[in-house]
């Protein structure tokens, strides 16, 4: 075995192509913060931060894009990342430090056939960010925050979540030796996702509480305990889950669909998409940006409310109640960042119920690609943005699906099995049968006719 795989040489960085150099800004102020708060908050205003990069004459585009597709075929592990390999559009680690990277981000794009038809498009393709090493999108973000977190000397990194990012924190923290501490609400999290937390090795704490109780202790503890925050406030963790915007426009020739739909939590994804698009559309390297719309749960749909009671200018939280746990989140914190994507790229912001998510991943899943409740959301929202005529049958549009069917089984099983709820042609319950040949036979025959 080759031991040395980290003396891989990586194809080479090209300075004069970094889109700048990185510095961290108040979405709030504009101050340049060079001291940010334990939890990322401007010290001045306490409004969030952004990584924002100061240009030093215009990049080398065809260059980058050169660059960035030549990495593919090298061996070196920051050119196998489908995040490290867009470096140049990331901040820059010291030469010492190599990223914790666990290959994460190069995920597919998938047609999804049935679903189209479902839907009233002529075609429509997912993204699938649940084919991430620990089966979520948060991986393409762990990579950049928890390396951040190495280089600044840290020990510990902690995270609430509502499970995904817990997951991916636990994995990362525990390839480069660090100790992870993580808190998730009591009872509402999908076992897939508390089990892989266990089984990463980290200290996983159930609080009697939601996602946004959690939220509230880890903000105590990290004033009182050195521990490195990863939850989305970290500006670090929405750079890598950025590239995921580029990848896609690597994937499509550079060509943005017309719609790009994701799901909504505490807003930290659509935020960090949108931030890749605007990027970008100022460097040249796409000619116009998609429209990206943000869908809710119905239970918990704090943006949603917002655009519509206050036009984005504040947010009221609420009540979360959702089976989506993913996404079951009433107080979101990038919520300013995602009314800023909205407006930018002219955007819808809706929300859908629990039966047309049932139904929308049941669908995805009989298309043979399958994602988690949460993503599915995405394709539930389309059908609304396709009946009130927002989306046209003809126009291109792409899911983004955040997360891996086998994260939520149980929420899988009840659905086929609860045959008393409707949609026969959809419920595939298990069939139980004498063990015999004639038994199956006969039951391929009555599906026949
Ligand atoms: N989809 C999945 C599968 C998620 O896990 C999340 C968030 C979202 C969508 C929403 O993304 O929060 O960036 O708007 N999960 C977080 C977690 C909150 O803790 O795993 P967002």
């Amino acid at each position: 075995m080759n031991t040395n795989i980290t003396a891989e040489t990586p194809v080479t960085h090209a300075p004069d192509a970094t889109i700048g150099v990185p510095y961290l800004r108040c979405i709030g102020c504009d101050a340049d913060v060079a001291a940010p708060t334990e939890d990322f908050a401007c010290p001045a205003c306490a409004d969030r931060l952004e990584v924002a990069y100061r240009r030093h004459g215009a990049p080398d585009v065809d260059l980058l894009k050169t660059l960035w597709h030549a990495r593919k075929l090298s061996p070196a592990p920051r050119d196998l990342s489908g995040v490290w390999r867009f470096r140049e559009a990331l901040p820059i680690l010291p030469a010492a430090f190599e990223p914790v990277t666990l290959r994460e981000g190069n995920t597919p794009i998938y047609p999804l056939v049935r679903c189209a038809r479902s839907a009233g498009v002529d075609a429509l393709f997912a993204k699938h960010q649940g084919m991430n090493p620990t089966g979520s999108f948060k991986d393409t973000g762990m990579t950049t925050a928890l390396s951040m977190a190495r280089v600044k000397g840290f020990q510990w990194v902690g995270c609430a979540s509502t499970g995904n990012t817990s997951a991916s924190m636990a994995a990362y923290a525990a390839h480069a030796s660090m100790r992870a501490l993580v808190l998730i609400p009591e009872g509402k999290i999908a076992w897939g996702k508390l089990s892989q937390s266990l089984d990463y090795a980290a200290i996983t704490c159930q609080l009697k509480t939601d996602f946004d109780g959690c939220v509230r202790v880890l903000g105590e503890v990290i004033r009182r305990f050195p521990l490195y925050l990863l939850n989305s406030v970290n500006p670090y963790r929405l750079e890598g889950q950025k590239t995921t915007a580029y990848e896609m426009m690597e994937q499509l020739s550079w060509e943005p669909p017309d719609h790009v739909i994701v799901p909504g939590g505490n807003l930290g994804n659509s935020s960090a998409l949108g931030k890749g698009f605007r990027e970008m559309l100022a460097l040249g390297l796409i000619p116009r940006l998609p429209r990206l719309s943000i869908i809710q749960a119905s239970g918990a749909n704090p943006l949603v409310r917002s655009m519509k009671e206050f036009s984005g200018e504040r947010i009221q939280p609420v009540r979360a109640e959702t089976r989506a746990t993913a996404i079951r989140i009433g107080n979101p914190a990038s919520w300013k960042k995602a009314v800023a994507v909205l407006r930018e790229t002219g955007g819808a912001c809706e929300d859908v119920s629990e039966e047309e998510i049932a139904i929308a991943k049941a669908e995805i899943g009989a298309d043979g690609v399958g994602c988690e409740p949460a993503s599915a959301v995405t394709l539930a929202g389309l059908k609304l943005l396709v009946r009130s005529g927002f989306v046209k049958r003809g126009e291109s549009v792409l899911l983004v699906l955040t997360g891996h069917c086998l994260k939520d089984p149980e929420y899988t099983m009840d659905f086929h099995r609860d045959a008393a709820a409707g949609h026969p042609s959809l419920r595939k319950p298990p069939v139980l049968l004498d063990a015999d040949p004639a038994s199956v036979i006969g039951l391929l025959n009555r599906m026949e006719m």
